[in-house]
């Protein structure tokens, strides 16, 4: 069984499992070469060859114990039929949502255009052989704020604006949690044997708010994939002591932290379900001794718990690779 799933699955505590969010990306200068020669990022996510290379790069580099599949959240507006562009130094940008256009993309459609990435899966999987293959979506509330703000809500995000039209957030929340659960079958069908669920902007929504837009629909996915027998990580970012009501609602089977929540509190809160990530990605830019020290924190605390070590957020492309290294081997020489 893959290193994930038995950590998560069968509580096995005789290791911990190491990976990390956005391992492959911009920090390595090998992705860099690769991206300078394919401006167009939906185009490189489609390119199978490219794409399983990518995924495999921190795999040979640093030996981690699972390989994501190099792709994007937004794979998903851009399979129903909204353009989508990543603008350097900017971040994405989708074209004004069309609701008859979302909701008319059939499942067949959909899946054609998302071949080459359930493609990559299965060469991953040749390749990789005992190593965690990790399929991934967003949430559903997060990707509703991508396709409804048509950038990233980091700056002068209005939740008003976004969830005041109540029925074309119920037929667009409909369509996208359709898609979600058709994108993870084809991606456990190609073979992924994990599946981690991004809900990043998920502390945008206030208290009342988290019920309905986040709970409820990330719950119909959860379930969705427990009939298949694979484990799912939920990483509903930045919800604080919530990630309490959001376990006991969602049942996921392994809950990844952010960096803002103190892990302590998670430790003592949250007894059952096996725990992933938490280290602020900021440590990462710091020296040996300070990145050991954090990093040994959260073994320590998470000692005797299943737990898979990883970041509480994406790796930053201002990080050396050695880095990630040294972690790595951090976390295996652990006793
Ligand atoms: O290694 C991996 O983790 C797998 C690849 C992966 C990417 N995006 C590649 C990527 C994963 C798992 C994602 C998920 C993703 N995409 C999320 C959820 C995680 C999170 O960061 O909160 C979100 C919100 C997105 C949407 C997205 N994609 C944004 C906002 C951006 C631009 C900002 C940025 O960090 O560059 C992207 C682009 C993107 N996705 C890059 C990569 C490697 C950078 C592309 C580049 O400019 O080279």
């Amino acid at each position: 069984m893959d290193k994930l799933s038995d950590c998560i699955i069968n509580k096995n505590l005789s290791f911990v499992p190491v990976w990390f969010m956005r391992q492959a990306g911009r920090y390595l200068p090998e992705f860099r070469e690769i991206r300078k020669n394919n401006q167009n990022f939906i185009k490189l996510c489609l390119n199978t060859k490219l794409v399983t290379e990518i995924t495999l790069q921190p795999i040979n580099r640093f030996n981690l114990d699972a390989a994501i599949i190099f792709s994007d959240i937004l794979m998903i507006p851009y399979g129903l039929n909204q353009q989508v562009e990543f603008k350097k130094g900017y971040g994405p940008i989708l074209d004004k949502p069309d609701l008859d256009k979302i909701i008319n993309t059939n499942s067949i459609e959909f899946t054609k255009k998302m071949h080459p990435v359930y493609e990559a899966i299965s060469d991953v999987k040749k390749k990789t052989k005992d190593k965690s293959v990790i399929g991934f979506v967003g949430a559903p509330w997060t990707l509703l704020v991508y396709m409804l703000n048509q950038k990233s809500p980091k700056k002068n995000f209005n939740l008003n604006n976004i969830i005041k039209d109540k029925l074309l957030i119920d037929k667009l929340l409909k369509k996208i949690e359709e898609t979600i659960c058709l994108h993870v079958d084809k991606q456990i069908e190609a073979g992924a044997n994990v599946i981690q669920i991004f809900d990043s902007w998920a502390g945008l929504l206030p208290k009342n708010e988290l019920n309905k837009y986040c709970y409820i629909p990330t719950l119909k996915i959860v379930d969705h994939i427990k009939t298949s027998k694979i484990p799912t990580i939920c990483f509903p970012r930045g919800i604080g002591k919530n990630y309490l009501d959001f376990c006991s609602i969602v049942r996921p089977d392994c809950i990844s932290i952010d960096y803002e929540i103190d892990p302590r509190w998670i430790k003592e809160n949250l007894k059952e379900v096996p725990i992933q990530g938490g280290l602020d990605p900021k440590i990462l830019l710091k020296d040996h001794e300070s990145i050991k020290k954090e990093v040994e924190n959260y073994l320590n605390i998470f000692s005797g718990h299943p737990y898979i070590f990883n970041l509480g957020h994406g790796v930053l492309p201002e990080t050396k690779p050695e880095t990630i290294k040294y972690i790595t081997n951090l976390v295996r020489n652990k006793k």
